[in-house]
């Protein structure tokens, strides 16, 4: 197929054409995404990217740069998780750390903080991560939109690591 990147090593990945990385095939529920006043910018400009990749985006907050708690924003994206509103979600604060620790406390959730898009294709081809935490203080858009893409475009593995997720319980 004419501009197919194939396949990264981990997980079934679905494809990357070359003009406009148009991914196809992704899930029919939208992303839904959450941040703290640390992340509102970056928040805002991961939401064009999803519209620009085709997704819809449940948006739950926070509404501006005022400061705000982000143990909210971490709970409300995972319990919209819990509840089936979206089945993977996006959130972001100054590091990804606390609002990662705030989204994990949901039994349904798993979250990981990544930087980079290797922790984030390995995140979910070998833990299904489902909610992807970044931190606007210490990454670039570039570096996120990368991280968000990939998170979108690969599949658990399964096999010896659903064992290891199912010993999870979450
Ligand atoms: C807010 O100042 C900051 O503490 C928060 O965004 C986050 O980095 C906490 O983990």
């Amino acid at each position: 197929m004419p501009g197919f990147h194939g396949t990264p090593t981990y997980g079934r990945v679905r494809r990357y054409f070359a003009h406009g990385d148009v991914l196809t095939g992704m899930p029919e529920k939208p992303i839904v995404i959450g941040s703290d006043h640390a992340g509102y910018d970056m928040k805002r400009m991961l939401i064009e990217e999803l519209r620009a990749l085709g997704r819809d985006v449940l948006d739950l907050g926070c509404d501006g740069p005022d400061s705000v708690d982000y143990p909210d924003f971490g709970k409300a994206v995972a319990e919209a998780i819990a509840e089936g509103k979206a089945e993977r979600g996006v959130v972001v604060c100054g590091t990804g750390i606390g609002i990662s620790i705030a989204a994990n406390r949901n039994a349904r959730v798993r979250a990981a903080v990544c930087h980079d898009e290797t922790s984030v294709r390995l995140a979910r081809a070998h833990n299904d991560a489902n909610v992807l935490a970044l931190g606007a203080r210490l990454i670039g858009p570039e570096v996120a939109k990368g991280c968000l893409r990939v998170f979108l475009a690969t599949e658990f593995a399964g096999g010896r690591h659903a064992v290891r997720v199912a010993k999870l319980g979450c």
